[in-house]
């Protein structure tokens, strides 16, 4: 899940059975497309941060927890300083208007390749 895939029917589902949603590749595995958004770097730059740390920052009060991957300390120190600012109402909006649904989604399993890893799901 990342600001191209915001999974709104798994989130709704997930709403209404009470299961904290995480988000795995929440940077999108650091696509220049989603890194280089005109849309983020604007509201990055309101802010003085990044836009690893917009797209982090965003995601929290959508309820959602992160799990950014990255091997490099600077990266690691940056991604956890999101905690001394605050997006606006609009900004939230212009991200989550960024959905690019199944579209957006960095890879898609489908429940017969899915099998092959968890067994039948149908059972
Ligand atoms: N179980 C599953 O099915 C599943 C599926 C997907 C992902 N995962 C796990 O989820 C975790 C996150 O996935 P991920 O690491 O692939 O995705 P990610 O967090 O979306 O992206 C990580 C990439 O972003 C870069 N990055 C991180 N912070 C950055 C920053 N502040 N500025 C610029 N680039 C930055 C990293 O490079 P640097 O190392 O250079 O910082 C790395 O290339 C990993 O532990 C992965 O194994 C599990």
């Amino acid at each position: 899940m990342h600001p191209f895939a915001q999974r709104l029917e798994t989130r709704t589902l997930a709403e209404e059975n009470d299961i904290q949603v995480e988000a795995w590749y929440p940077l999108e595995h650091a696509d220049p497309e989603l890194l280089e958004n005109e849309v983020l770097v604007e509201i990055a730059e309101n802010h003085n941060k990044t836009v690893p740390q917009t797209i982090l920052r965003w995601f929290m009060p959508e309820g959602i927890a992160t799990v950014p991957g990255s091997t490099n300390p600077e990266h690691i120190a940056e991604n956890i300083d999101i905690f001394d600012f605050e997006l606006s109402d609009d900004e939230i909006e212009q991200i989550r208007d960024l959905d690019k649904g199944e579209a957006g989604r960095y890879f898609n399993l489908d429940y017969d390749i899915m099998g092959g890893f968890f067994g039948n799901l149908d059972e």
